[in-house]
């Protein structure tokens, strides 16, 4: 493959615009950074593109994003772009790229931003479906033109969001510091079945099935895959979310997601359809 790109997500947006760059650039593998993340070292040499597709947190990269990006070691020679899929506002999160990626080496050659449905279930409910693909229709139009730019490998000049003060980045880091304990607030309700998808989807393997019910541990990104994706329903954040619509971005399956987490293969087993799985797995690595 000549090109390698990383994903973070959450609900599904980003693994969506990571395969869709994918699959109009071409000869592309599309990487999980949820496993990459275990690994020690990458030999990104062999790559003439390089990407990170992930989405804003707190106007910020994702803390498991922003861990995988400073272990790497990368090349000004090769062509390294970021897109940051957000809600609201891309905030500093192309910034922080473009710094980390200079501390380890390379240039961030392109950074675009994806507007995509919002999904922290914890502070608002989901957009009302109509809308979604609304956004949807709008941003894969947007897919085509920065996949264009990128295979073009095109330099652009990196947007930053709206500038933020020394005590604002201060709030924000702190902020998700605090997400670890937060994930205590989760907690299930009579609707559970004991599938244990949330262990399986979880990509900080926070969650542990105890018996037929899931413990929440505190190493948690807030990506609220586990409440966002529960087949049953079955996840509520605190009393915060009991009559809000969860979303998931739908052309990602549960498969997918559970591919995505670092627990597929501790729970391989568990899958239940194994062959349409590994066809799965195939399809993503093209
Ligand atoms: C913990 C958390 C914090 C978020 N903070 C922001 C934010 O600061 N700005 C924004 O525009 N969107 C924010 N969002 C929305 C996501 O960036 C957006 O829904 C994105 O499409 C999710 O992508 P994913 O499905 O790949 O996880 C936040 C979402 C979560 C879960």
């Amino acid at each position: 493959m000549a090109n390698i790109i990383f994903y973070f997500t959450g609900t599904g947006n980003s693994l969506q615009v990571a395969r869709d760059i994918a699959n109009i650039i071409g000869d592309t593998k599309v990487a999980a950074i949820a496993r990459a993340v275990k690994e020690n070292s990458f030999d990104l040499a062999a790559y003439e593109r390089i990407g990170f597709v992930f989405p804003v947190y707190n106007a910020s990269m994702p803390t498991m994003v922003s861990r995988f990006i400073k272990k790497l070691q990368l090349n000004h020679s090769r062509y390294i772009f970021g897109a940051a899929v957000f809600g609201r506002s891309r905030g500093m999160a192309l910034s922080q790229l473009s710094q980390f990626i200079t501390e380890c080496g390379g240039t961030l050659s392109a950074g675009f931003g994806v507007w995509m449905p919002a999904s922290y279930i914890v502070a608002y409910t989901a957009l009302p479906g109509a809308v979604q693909r609304v956004i949807l229709k709008r941003e894969k139009k947007k897919i085509f033109v920065i996949s264009a730019a990128i295979k073009e490998k095109k330099s652009q000049h990196v947007r930053h969001g709206i500038a933020q003060p020394r005590l604002m980045a201060e709030y924000i880091s702190n902020a998700m510091a605090g997400f670890g304990n937060m994930a205590l607030n989760f907690h299930i309700t009579e609707r559970c079945t004991g599938c244990g998808v949330c262990e399986r989807i979880c990509p900080a393997n926070n969650i542990k099935m105890a018996g037929s019910h899931p413990n929440w541990s505190t190493v948690c990104e807030q990506c609220v895959a586990c409440i966002q994706w529960c087949p049953a329903r079955a996840i509520e954040y605190g009393d915060k979310t009991a009559k809000r619509t969860r979303y998931q971005n739908p052309e990602i399956t549960l498969s997918d997601m559970i591919f995505n987490s670092e627990n597929h293969f501790a729970q391989q087993m568990r899958v239940l359809d194994t062959r349409n799985f590994s066809e799965k797995i195939l399809d993503i690595h093209k």
